[in-house]
């Protein structure tokens, strides 16, 4: 490791080598639990998702969730947890009684924040209104809906397990469940798609009226069935054209960008991401979650679990399978790659109070970046311009030591 607690109180900037103080505060704390299994693998998909047996090891897994929770504690000891969020796969394919479990035993083991924000991520294809309200009645207070389109064709070329009716009830029962809020997850960019297409999308997706709309433009990444067996995207100029009419729409039916994907009604973004992307810290338990943890002498420490369902079920291997300590010359790439996408950015005093380093240790990328249009010259502020949003590599490149 690099880092060294420092005994000075000063916040410095620089070199690897040189010592980082401790965090004058340490920033918000949350929680991301991997719930691993699907009913199918979607073909454009790299989560760390599994097509599920017939039985899930539910009771298993929640016991095993709890053990890894454990080896964790004594790195948060005295906090509390202000957000909560399932994601996967598929938690919903989990069962009230497990999820209750699970949450009774992480509030045994760590405080919630009176205001808890706790999401799951859910599939149209299972849907059942007994268990949804059951789940709220857990304190599960936000579902994000993995919908992706409402168009029958479109739905058949991702290899969804649901079809556009079964989207819309989807969203009809989780407010008869009680939560009026919810996000919708749709992807743009899709095989064959036009620009009217993509826009009915959006206005079928407005229409339920959810206060999230997650708006991903579909990649093609390794190791999935769409990248060995490509199929016919969009040109170009039609993704441009559905990315900056699909941004009015949204803006025109009050959902404000705020991050490069994530548009929310007024009040409504999700605490859970906004707290990824101002660098807060976070402990993920579960198949591969990755965590994030500032400690009280000043390291900053990247943590991911093991990948694979059957390996971190087996209790002959450890539950974390690797961390990493950042060094003081990674933090700005670190910090920068995920407060810069957030449309407004950040205030700059949030670099040095989650890093531990001056602003100073940013000058030169930030001049440079300045320089070169894609930051924005404003001291009090970290924010990507217009063009710099469109460009986030490039930008971040500037930040690489
Ligand atoms: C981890 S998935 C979980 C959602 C849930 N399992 C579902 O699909 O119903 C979160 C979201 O990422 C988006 N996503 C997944 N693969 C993607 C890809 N290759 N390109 C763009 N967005 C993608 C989808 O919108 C998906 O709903
Ligand atoms: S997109 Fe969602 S449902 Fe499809 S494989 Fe990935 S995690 Fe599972």
């Amino acid at each position: 490791m690099t880092d060294s607690p420092s005994a000075s109180s000063l916040i410095i900037g620089g070199a690897a080598s040189s010592p980082r103080a401790p965090l004058p505060t340490l920033p918000p704390l949350a929680l991301y639990i991997h719930i691993p299994w699907c009913v199918r693998k979607c073909p454009y998909c790299d989560f760390n998702s599994h097509t599920a047996s017939p039985v899930l090891p539910e009771q298993e897994y929640v016991d095993a969730l709890l053990a890894d929770l454990d080896q964790d504690l004594h790195a948060v000891y005295g906090r509390e947890i202000s957000s909560i969020f399932f994601g996967g796969g598929t938690p919903s394919l989990f069962s009230a009684e497990a999820l209750g479990r699970l949450l009774e035993g992480v509030e045994q083991r760590i405080p919630f924040a009176h205001d808890i924000e706790i999401t799951l991520e859910a599939n149209p294809g299972t849907f059942e209104q007994e268990k949804f309200v059951a789940y709220r009645k857990l304190g599960i207070n936000r579902l994000s809906i993995g919908i992706q389109s409402f168009q029958q064709e479109k739905l058949k070329a991702l290899g969804r397990i649901h079809n556009g009716d079964e989207a819309v009830r989807a969203a009809g029962m989780a407010r008869q469940a009680g939560f009026d809020n919810f996000n919708l997850d749709l992807m743009h960019g899709l095989p064959d798609q036009s620009l009217d297409d993509a826009l009915s999308d959006l206005r079928q997706a407005i229409a339920l009226n959810p206060t999230h709309i997650s708006w991903y433009q579909l990649t093609l990444e390794p190791n999935t069935v769409f990248w060995n067996q490509p199929p016919v995207l969009p040109e170009d100029d039609t993704l441009w054209d559905i990315q900056e009419a699909g941004q009015a729409l949204l803006a025109e039916h009050g959902y404000a960008q705020y991050e490069v994907s994530a548009y929310a009604q007024a009040g409504r973004p999700a605490r859970h991401n906004l707290n990824y992307w101002s660098f807060g810290d976070f402990i993920g338990i579960g198949a591969g979650a990755h965590g994030k943890l500032s400690h009280p002498d000043g390291r900053i420490v990247r943590t991911w679990k093991t990948r694979l369902p059957k390996d971190y079920l087996n209790p002959a291997k450890s539950f974390q399978a690797g961390e990493k300590a950042l060094t003081n010359d990674e933090m700005p790439f670190e910090f920068l790659m995920n407060a810069l996408r957030l449309t407004a950015g950040v205030e700059s005093h949030l670099y040095p109070e989650r890093t531990g380093l001056s602003l100073e240790s940013l000058a030169e990328g930030r001049a440079a970046a300045e320089q070169s249009g894609l930051l924005q010259v404003e001291p009090s502020r970290l924010a990507a311009t217009e063009r710099g949003q469109l460009f986030l590599n490039d930008l971040l490149q500037q930040f690489l030591n």
